[in-house]
């Protein structure tokens, strides 16, 4: 079964613009999904200052910015295969 490395950064630029709310959207996910993702807070890597939007996550090694809870759950059911919900 396929798992998924998920990095979201809790830099406070990050953190202030939907950081915190995509962290939310993850603790509340039924137990199973929640246990096929490895999930790590990361510190600011200066993605902030490079004209790009926070905030930002990696997934599987990929960065993605201006993450919403909404794209965060499209992209875990894409990767996931399956329903989030
Ligand atoms: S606070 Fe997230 S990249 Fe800077």
């Amino acid at each position: 079964m396929k798992n998924i490395d998920l990095e979201i950064c809790t830099g406070t630029t990050c953190y202030l613009l939907g950081a915190a709310d995509l962290i939310d959207v993850l603790e509340n996910l039924p137990e199973p999904l929640r246990e096929r993702i490895n999930l790590r807070g990361v510190a600011c890597e200066d993605l902030c200052k490079s004209g790009s939007r926070p905030p930002f996550v990696k997934i599987n090694g990929i960065v993605i910015g201006e993450m919403t809870s909404e794209r965060l759950l499209a992209t875990l059911e894409n990767t996931l295969g399956g329903t989030t919900c």
